[in-house]
């Protein structure tokens, strides 16, 4: 059976206006090698076919339906690689799911129980009208003793109390100099805390560490008087520890408050001691060489301060015996206040 060349012409034509919209209408790499496979396959595909039916034509016809043939297979390849090249960045962008895949365990982490006792005392203080100040903890001797009123032979100031850097400077000890740097900026009315680290020339044990968290606290206006700190600390620690919890003040010295005192607080520590007083803050009247060094006018403004240990009050509230779990960052303790 021979095969006549304008027949074989449209069969090409044929094969071409339905393979070339269908490579066109792909809509995945899968689907292309299908099509691919129908039309351009080298065992079953309609080329294969065609070649087939090329061989039977009359000789002399040959060279000109085998150009028409090559035509089509060219084009065909081109518009199959053009549609893969198109496909082929949907295919990466679409996600590998693998539904057999175990679940992740989600790693949230959460506030140190440090870091939540002191949010938790900034927000009582705030309620009473308190903005947050913070300092530098790197400081100069001056604002750390020289403006806190500090005699300039006091033992806290030699080199096995406190860490001093390169150039003169140091550590500050305590948060303190951010009542001397508030005054500075400030005018009075005043009332702040200062949360912040402090460092200390400490061994590191079950009681000390060479850096903890501070909080100072500072009232300054006119006519405060030593009753103002009085309920102001009570009515803190009564909100922080609960409404029925004794408190006392007693004596203690600082070089930066007249009359100075140490609050107390009646706690459990879980220890099977029972409720004993345990110390949570030094405060005091701030002594007016504080204000005159801080260019406040010490005649027309009274002020009050105290100065607490976060990590200690978190002990308190816990029962922690060891200070040493706070910095430890072992999961197993930390995630037991995980909120
Ligand atoms: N700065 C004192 C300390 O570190 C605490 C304190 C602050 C005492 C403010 C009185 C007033 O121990």
């Amino acid at each position: 059976m021979t095969v006549d060349l304008s027949q074989f012409i449209a069969s090409i034509e044929h094969f071409v206006g339905e393979a070339g919209p269908a490579f066109r209408a792909a809509a995945s790499l899968d689907e292309l090698e299908l099509v691919r496979a129908k039309y351009l396959g080298k065992n079953q595909g309609h080329l294969k076919s065609l070649s087939a039916e090329l061989g039977q034509l009359e000789r002399q016809h040959r060279a000109a339906a085998g150009a028409k043939f090559n035509e089509a297979r060219v084009l065909l390849e081109q518009l199959y690689e053009e549609r893969k090249a198109a496909l082929r960045p949907v295919a990466a962008a679409a996600p590998i799911l693998d539904r057999t895949m175990p679940a992740r365990e989600s790693w949230r982490g959460s506030l140190h129980p440090v870091s939540l006792v002191v949010d938790e005392i900034c927000g009582i203080f705030r309620e009473l009208g308190f903005t947050i100040a913070l300092g530098p903890e790197a400081e100069t001797a001056w604002y750390n003793f020289g403006a806190l009123n500090f005699p300039p032979d006091h033992p806290a100031m030699e080199l096995h109390d406190t860490l001093y850097l390169e150039g003169g400077g140091l550590l500050r000890t305590h948060t303190s100099p951010v009542q001397v740097r508030t005054l500075q900026q400030y005018a009075p009315p005043i009332r702040i805390l200062a949360p912040g680290n402090v460092y200390r020339r400490d061994f590191f044990d079950s009681t000390h560490s060479p850096v903890f968290a501070q909080i100072e606290g500072l009232a300054v206006d006119e006519g405060i008087s030593f009753s103002d700190l009085k309920a102001t600390l009570t009515h803190f620690a009564h909100r922080f520890y609960g409404g029925s919890r004794r408190t006392r003040f007693g004596p203690s010295y600082f070089p930066f408050t007249e009359p100075s005192a140490e609050m107390h607080v009646e706690v459990d520590l879980g220890d099977g001691r029972g409720l004993r007083w345990i110390e949570i803050m030094g405060c005091g009247l701030v002594h007016p060489a504080v204000l005159e060094a801080a260019g406040v006018d010490g005649e027309r403004y009274t002020g009050w301060a105290f100065g607490m240990g976060p990590a200690r009050i978190a002990q308190s509230r816990h029962g922690i015996s060891d200070c040493r779990v706070l910095f430890d960052s072992d999961v197993r303790f930390l995630r037991q206040f995980a909120e």
